[in-house]
């Protein structure tokens, strides 16, 4: 065993107290983060290169800091993303709806399909989209100032490492409810990770202390913002456009009926996570319906 090894084994113990999800990986991230390696390659740092910034990193994740607040950084689908405080760091689950969508737009009989973004927050979905889907181009609408500064920077930073994106993620300043009014009737995808913890629900440290609140909540049922998702959605979609949005786990059925026949929509569906949860909700807009 390394100093290091050692070290990540008492993290682990105490990280585990503090009531850290997972104690192990974050004990070893952390230390990756700090000493400048890969996760796989820990046993190779000298004893002499141990850096004790180490501990104070620790602490700050046992105190229920989020991992990616700590390392600065967030990686989602092929992107590696910028987030702290003031935005809301991207998740697992919001890689599976981009997944489906990226699939959908790659089965469009367009090679140049526009798409909506509704809270873009990191830019997490929209730049997963412009990357994967090379003729997209994609308008992401955050209202949040302090989230679009990060937003801003990851689209700087992935049009330099990832050049096919440039120009092709249009961010603005606005409410989803009312912006792109200009693409009313001519979006292909609408798609969001909107607000849906209902008021008042129990969430983590890591979430309640460090996500955005505007991030987070939804109403008294978590679906106010879903709504507004919905109505924003009958509003840009071309007939036969596609809307994709988020949800929590227990919100599956009730986000079905906001997707309604009777309002216009087609084909809605529930999709479920990598664990198996109810998680996101697609529909095809028919058009004309309101
Ligand atoms: C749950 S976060 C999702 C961020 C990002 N799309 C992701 O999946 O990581 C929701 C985002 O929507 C933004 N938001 C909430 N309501 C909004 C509104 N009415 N108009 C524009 N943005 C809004 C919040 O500021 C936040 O950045």
């Amino acid at each position: 065993m390394t100093l290091l090894l050692d070290e990540v084994a008492v993290a682990t113990s105490r990280l585990a107290e503090a009531g850290v999800e997972s104690p192990r990986a974050d004990a070893e991230l952390i230390a990756a983060h700090v000493h400048g390696v890969a996760r796989g390659s820990l046993h190779s740092v000298p004893d002499t290169a141990f850096n004790p910034r180490y501990w104070d990193d620790v602490a700050r994740r046992a105190a229920r800091e989020p991992l990616q607040h700590i390392t600065g950084r967030a990686y989602f689908r092929y992107l590696d993303l910028e987030v702290g405080p003031g935005v809301f760091v991207p998740r697992p689950e919001t890689e599976v709806m981009t997944g489906w969508a990226i699939e959908a737009l790659q089965a469009m009989d367009t090679a140049e399909p526009v798409v909506a973004d509704l809270g873009t927050g990191s830019g997490a979905i929209a730049l997963a989209i412009a990357q994967e889907v090379p003729g997209a181009r994609v308008h992401a609408v955050e209202a949040d100032p302090l989230a679009r500064q990060w937003a801003d920077r990851n689209i700087a930073s992935c049009a330099t490492a990832a050049p096919h994106t440039s120009g092709r993620v249009l961010l603005y300043d606005g409410d989803f409810t009312t912006a792109l009014a200009d693409l009313n009737g001519s979006v292909d995808l609408v798609i969001s990770n909107p607000p849906y913890v209902p008021d008042g629900a129990w969430v983590p440290p890591e979430v309640g202390e460090y996500d955005p609140a505007t991030a987070l909540w939804g109403g008294a049922d978590g679906l106010d913002a879903i709504r507004a998702v919905e109505r924003a959605a009958t509003r840009l979609l071309r007939r036969r456009g596609l809307a994709a949005v988020e949800h929590g786990a227990p919100q599956g059925a009730a986000v079905y009926w906001v997707f309604a026949e009777e309002k216009g929509w087609r084909d809605t569906r529930n999709h479920s996570d990598l664990a198996g949860r109810d998680r996101f909700v697609s529909a095809a807009w028919a058009g004309g319906g309101r």
